[in-house]
């Protein structure tokens, strides 16, 4: 009997399989709203255990990526409603993910009057598509103690209007150099007020942004991913010790706030050691993602070190992908091409195990 495949409950969140489709930004919402491709994609996928939706900005300065959507308006509600709705209608459970880019960003892709912003003004290096071609990522501008208090209420603001939406939860995003992020890592945070300075300090941004979270819709609906020791989106490295410091901090603060699950993304640095101090720390559901199949996923879940495993590729090409699991069915490879693409294909129409072609016999 597979785990994978087997029912999950904890603290409320009671899922049909251990699978959790990972969030993966599409950019298929126009003007950053929600519509009804992205809910029949969405939709497809209700048989994963848990969806958790690409990443969606709780206010207009985190939309720094082109065609991503949010949850701060009365037409984004209106939108992720035909989301939700939809997965329901199959039988699914869905969490939104909070990404707010923060320094990840260009002033061209945010609407108009809402500006790039980060913890200090270190910007990111490389470039980012706009409407107007690649530029050079915008120089945040620094955000004051009253905008970090502002913020950190849009999140609150979001996950009420998220449940409105009819979302089973919110997921934050902590993880891959987005602001929460760019809070915890000293290259990037040089503040000298009570948000920098040590881990503690540089943990204060996502803390206070979880329990006003939680204020907002409760502990067993709100959640957080992390990635310790990743350097994606210019996230320099910093030392060992002081990583582990910081993530020791933040996740037994975090188990102290009682958080439906902690969503960890994994690296090479993601030692068994370090999956073992999380399990032990954090008291609610564990995730962990990132280059799984069904043997792997099966083998962490048997350690006991998660209780879910989450899967992005493999659902992004693969709608129905707990049944291939169940069947050993062979899967459809990503296209990469359409990866980040503007409409339905490679999106809502790679083929189900069913289509596939049978072998000759
Ligand atoms: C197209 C694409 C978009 C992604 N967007 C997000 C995102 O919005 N938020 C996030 O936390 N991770 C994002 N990720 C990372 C995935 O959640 C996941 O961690 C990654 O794909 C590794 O898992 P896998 O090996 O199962 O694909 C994205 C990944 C892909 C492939």
């Amino acid at each position: 009997m597979s785990i994978l495949l087997s029912p999950y409950q904890k603290n409320g969140l009671s899922l049909s399989n251990r699978m959790v489709m990972a969030p993966m930004t599409r950019n298929r919402a126009i003007g950053s709203i929600p519509n009804a491709l992205m809910a029949e994609y969405y939709g497809q996928r209700a048989t994963a255990g848990l969806i958790v939706t690409e990443g969606t900005s709780p206010a207009p300065e985190g939309l720094g990526y082109q065609r991503i959507p949010g949850i701060f308006t009365k037409e984004q509600v209106e939108g992720w409603k035909l989301v939700t709705d939809k997965v329901h209608a199959n039988g699914g459970k869905i969490f939104v993910q909070l990404m707010h880019t923060g320094r990840v960003s260009h002033q061209d892709n945010l609407p108009a009057g809402a500006q790039v912003v980060g913890p200090s003004t270190i910007g990111m290096s490389g470039q980012i598509h706009t409407l107007n071609g690649a530029f050079n990522y915008s120089t945040p501008v620094a955000l004051s103690a009253e905008a970090i208090k502002q913020t950190i209420k849009q999140h609150a603001i979001a996950a009420e209007l998220a449940m409105e939406a009819g979302f089973d939860g919110v997921e934050l995003h902590g993880a891959h150099g987005y602001l929460i992020e760019q809070f915890l890592n000293p290259h990037v945070n040089n503040r000298t007020d009570v948000y920098g300075g040590n881990h503690i300090n540089r943990s204060r941004f996502a803390i206070e942004t979880a329990i006003a979270t939680i204020a907002a819709i409760g502990k067993e609906r709100t959640a957080i991913r992390i990635s310790p020791f990743s350097t994606l989106n210019d996230m320099h490295a910093y030392e060992e010790a002081e990583v582990d410091a910081t993530y020791q901090y933040l996740v037994r603060e975090l188990s102290k706030l009682e958080l439906t699950y902690l969503h960890i993304s994994r690296n090479p640095m993601t030692t068994p050691e370090r999956l073992k101090f999380f399990r032990e720390t954090f008291k609610g559901t564990i995730i962990v993602c990132n280059g799984f199949d069904a043997a792997s996923a099966e083998q962490l879940l048997e350690e006991g070190t998660a209780d879910l495993i989450g899967f992005g590729k493999p659902f992004l090409a693969n709608a129905d992908l707990p049944q291939r699991f169940a069947h050993q069915a062979p899967l459809n490879p990503v296209d990469f091409k359409t990866m980040y693409g503007n409409s339905a294909v490679g999106y809502t129409d790679y083929p189900l195990m069913n289509e596939m072609p049978q072998p000759q016999q």
